[in-house]
């Protein structure tokens, strides 16, 4: 059977090609631009292929309770919004999705926000958001009969790409900045067999190299270039309307970097108005680290219609990228929602991180940008106390514990960059103490960790 239904319409130009036409790089032919996938069927008012909203509803809630793998998944679970393969019998799944919503209650209440929720993508089987976009993205190299996959990434990429692909019998080659990951990414890539390249250059090097080897080599590209990366990433939309029975919340908060994730919901939550599945888009707001805030500065500057390169540096390894490849989807996301993007200091992420750990869920520094960003966006009057807001929480807090044992023994942060917020800091620090093994000694930590 052939499911598939799409076509990839360029962002800048408009031109619209098959799928398989497709250029290595998956830059537009005739303007250099990115592509999206669009499904022509969707604009028929009626029709066979236009989805019935009500009918899908119901659909993905019996999946939940079926033994299928493909309905076990909380990407295909929703597979009618993103019919681009000719066969689901060639997906390649890991049970990515259906990740869990939680409610923020200290946060909340220090914010004085009565609604306040985690969508935490980090809990996916290899501990980051990326899961989602790359069941999709791989399964798609599958169906075009690549042996190798590639990417470049600050690690959560790299280690799902090579999960993906071992899962799939596939070759897969990870191009990553020498030191400039976390290790527990990097042991990711290793453990699952990927082919790492340490590059001594920084993530936009890296993409920038790839680009150069998709044209030469038969290797198929996974960045977040790749149109149907973003198809996958664009379900946690779903899921939250979902878990708000399609009731969309007000303000959806998500981290920067290449801005594919923006990218991804922004069209997952355009396409569940525009398919009648809401009424409404929430404000989409990204925040991104003060030293690697380029879209920031585009906004501030032309109000988004060029964007100029900067040097990347920030502890948030994750999102340290000065050249953003889907910039002008997550402008327009920002600009068509009505949502905000700002940047925040290293000590407000760390803080943001620490706070969202004593909550007993963990982060990896990337992600707690979303808390540092909502406090400062309340602290300016963006945001209503009855507002409902939810953070992503993009990676798992094991992909960088050398980040939070470092915060915990006051190694993380310059004196400069403490500087008025050290008592905020020192409340949130719980280091491992070394003691005698005695009795004495731990009931005297318990007696001075009770004060
Ligand atoms: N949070 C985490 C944990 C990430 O790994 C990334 C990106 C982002 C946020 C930013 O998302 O790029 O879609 O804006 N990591 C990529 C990687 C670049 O290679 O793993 P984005």
């Amino acid at each position: 059977m052939n499911d598939n239904l799409h076509q990839l319409r360029c962002i800048g130009c408009g031109a619209q090609i098959k799928g398989a036409d497709a250029q290595p790089d998956f830059r537009c032919a005739v303007c250099g631009e990115l592509f999206e996938v669009e499904y022509p069927g969707w604009n028929q008012r009626k029709g066979p292929d236009r989805p019935n909203p009500g009918a899908l509803k119901w659909l993905w809630r019996e999946r939940r309770c079926s033994a299928e793998a493909l309905d076990q998944s909380g990407v295909w679970r929703y597979r009618e919004l993103l019919p681009i393969l000719d066969s689901f019998g060639n997906t390649v799944s890991l049970r990515e999705g259906n990740t869990p919503l939680y409610r923020l209650t200290r946060a909340a209440k220090a914010l004085g926000i009565d609604q306040l929720y985690a969508k935490h993508q980090g809990l996916n089987p290899t501990g980051s958001f990326k899961d989602t976009g790359m069941t999709a993205a791989l399964s798609v190299a599958r169906e075009r009969g690549f042996e190798w996959v590639a990417c470049a990434s600050t690690g959560n990429t790299s280690a799902s790409m090579a999960a993906y692909a071992a899962r799939a019998g596939m070759r897969s080659l990870v191009l990553i900045p020498d030191g400039k990951i976390a290790w527990g990414k990097l042991s990711q890539a290793m453990d699952y067999g990927a082919i790492t390249c340490q590059l001594k250059t920084d993530f936009d090097g890296c993409l920038q190299l790839l680009t150069q080897i998709v044209k030469e080599a038969p290797v198929y590209l996974l960045n977040s270039v790749n149109p149907y990366r973003l198809e996958g990433q664009k379900t946690p939309a779903f899921e939250i309307a979902e878990a708000f029975d399609w009731n969309i919340p007000d303000h959806l908060i998500v981290p920067g970097g290449n801005l594919g994730n923006s990218s991804a919901l922004g069209k997952g939550f355009r396409e569940m108005r525009e398919l009648g599945l809401t009424a409404r888009m929430p404000r989409i707001s990204v925040i991104q680290a003060a030293g690697a805030n380029p879209l920031v500065r585009s906004l501030e500057s032309n109000e988004g219609r060029a964007m100029q390169p900067v040097e990347a540096h920030t502890r948030a390894t994750a999102i340290r990228i000065g050249n953003p490849a889907s910039w002008r989807k997550a402008a327009r996301a920002i600009r068509e929602t009505g949502g905000w993007c700002i940047d925040v200091t290293e000590a407000e992420i760390a803080i943001a991180k620490a706070e969202i750990g004593a909550e007993g869920l963990g982060c990896e520094p990337a992600s707690a940008v979303t808390l540092a960003g909502l406090k400062k966006l309340r602290a300016k009057g963006a945001i209503a106390s009855g507002e409902t807001v939810v953070l992503v929480l993009t990676g798992h807090t094991l992909k960088d514990a050398d980040y939070t044992i470092d915060f915990h023994r006051g190694a993380l942060l310059s004196a400069e960059e403490k500087e008025g917020v050290e008592a905020e800091i020192e409340s949130l620090r719980r280091n491992a103490v070394q003691m005698e093994a005695s009795a004495d000694a731990v009931l005297a930590a318990l007696k001075a960790g009770a004060r």
